[in-house]
């Protein structure tokens, strides 16, 4: 068992309520700090194509991204996307393995000299033409390499979960303001035609009065352990599925219903002696109340077949998504009474260059950013608060911020 679950049966025990809940939260966010995990350099993934030629720069005034971490989405997504950009390109790369980083930049045409280790990390900061970091390291690292691209004078780029407790979350913003650099949560359907499509259809009521918000994001994952997969290691993954995929859906029942839950109840489950899920859950199932008496119910799982839906029901219709959340291949369905509509408002591939493109946008014209680190720790704060509803067992009243009322 780990000290996570001792932790968690120990709150359980000396008596449930919202009090044993915020102590348990406390307790998880000092292991997290105890967490003692680092960055290492990992094997190129399978799959990998590079291109044949370094990806263009398009302006003059374009912002280069040191990019944090070669690994599947970087090089699968992130990087290629660049191209797409109109106002990003890579300046440099950091990577914990030689060979991949050579690769990799030789691909880009990323000089040597802006080729970093994790060791060499810090002399980015005389690097003049990196002006932002993109991390894309796993979850429980992104808070230290946040700081640390701070305090090389960077404006940072996030990936999703911002981090695994809302302190770290905290020490993120104000490592922020103290340097007086941007933070940008990779929150990439807030960039995406289709849910943003369904977010001007909700705001013009296209549903009537909303009633309830269903989404599920779900997969599941082959045979593993914690000691060969960063995703089922409590330190660098959290509780697992909900911070990786569910986290899609959380986002997707706010930014739909435009509303902040006022009560969350939660339950967890993790089979015993199944390896994958020796220190994370397996499945994560959330009830939300709003204000305006709307509902929503969140499912993720790591071990159920995939799938990855977003639905909203009013008083006179209903949006359907399925998927709602991938990379491409969005579907969005209006139904009004009898009648489907399937509407298909973009190409879903360009939400990557413009995250890329919004952040360029901030940093040089002062423009407010969508995403922002108050974004990612109000939803880790949500997360927090769905934990210790199942830990405790009790359903978590909010306040409008996603701190815990008591
Ligand atoms: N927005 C999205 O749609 C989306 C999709 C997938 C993933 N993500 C996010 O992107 C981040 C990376 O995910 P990924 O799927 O790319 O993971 P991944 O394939 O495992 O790559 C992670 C990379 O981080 C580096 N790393 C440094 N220390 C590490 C350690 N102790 N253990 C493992 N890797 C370490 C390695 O790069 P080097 O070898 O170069 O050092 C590794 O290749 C996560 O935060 C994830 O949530 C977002």
């Amino acid at each position: 068992m780990t000290d996570f679950e001792l932790t968690r049966r120990r709150l359980i025990q000396v008596g449930g309520g919202a009090a044993a809940a915020s102590l348990m939260v406390t307790a998880e966010s000092a292991l997290g700090q105890a967490r003692g995990v680092s960055a290492a350099g990992q094997p190129m993934p399978e799959g990998v194509e590079l291109p044949d030629a370094p990806p263009r720069q398009r302006r003059s005034d374009s912002v280069g991204f040191a990019i944090i971490g070669l690994g599947d989405y970087a090089l699968k997504q992130i990087m290629p996307r660049f191209d797409q950009s109109e106002r990003a390109h890579i300046a440099a790369l950091v990577s914990g393995n030689p060979r991949k980083l050579r690769e990799v930049g030789e691909a880009y045409g990323i000089p040597p000299e802006s080729r970093y280790s994790y060791d060499s990390f810090a002399d980015i900061a005389a690097d003049n033409g990196v002006e932002a970091a993109y991390v894309v390291l796993p979850s429980g690292l992104h808070a230290e390499w946040t700081e640390r691209a701070f305090a090389a004078g960077k404006h940072v780029m996030c990936e999703k979960p911002m981090a695994l407790s809302s302190e770290e979350c905290e020490r993120m913003i104000a490592a922020s303001n103290r340097a007086n650099r941007k933070l940008m949560i990779a929150y990439r359907c807030h960039f995406e035609p289709y849910n943003l499509k369904a977010v001007e259809l909700m705001e013009a009521e296209a549903v009537g009065d909303l009633r309830l918000i269903r989404t599920e994001h779900s997969y599941r994952m082959g045979p593993t352990t914690p000691a060969e997969n960063w995703r089922v290691s409590r330190a660098l993954a959290g509780g697992g599925p909900l911070e990786d995929y569910g986290i899609y859906g959380l986002q997707a029942a706010l930014y739909l219903s435009g509303e902040m839950p006022e009560r969350i109840s939660a339950a967890t489950h993790r089979p015993i002696g199944d390896q994958r899920f020796a220190e994370i859950f397996a499945h994560v199932s959330v009830q939300c109340r709003f204000p305006s008496g709307a509902a929503a119910h969140l499912v993720t799982s790591y071990d159920s077949a995939g799938l990855n839906m977003v639905e909203t029901r009013g008083t006179s219709g209903a949006l359907m998504m399925q998927p709602a959340t991938n990379y491409s291949g969005n579907t969005l369905t209006l139904e009004a009474g009898r009648e489907k509509h399937d509407l298909s408002p973009g190409n879903s591939n360009v939400q990557f260059a413009r995250q890329l493109d919004h952040l360029a946008d901030a940093i040089r014209g002062g423009t407010p950013i969508r995403t922002p680190g108050e974004m990612g720790l109000r939803d880790v704060r949500l997360i927090e608060a769905i934990y210790a509803s199942a830990a405790t067992g009790r359903t978590i009243m909010l306040n409008p911020d996603g701190t815990m009322r008591s």
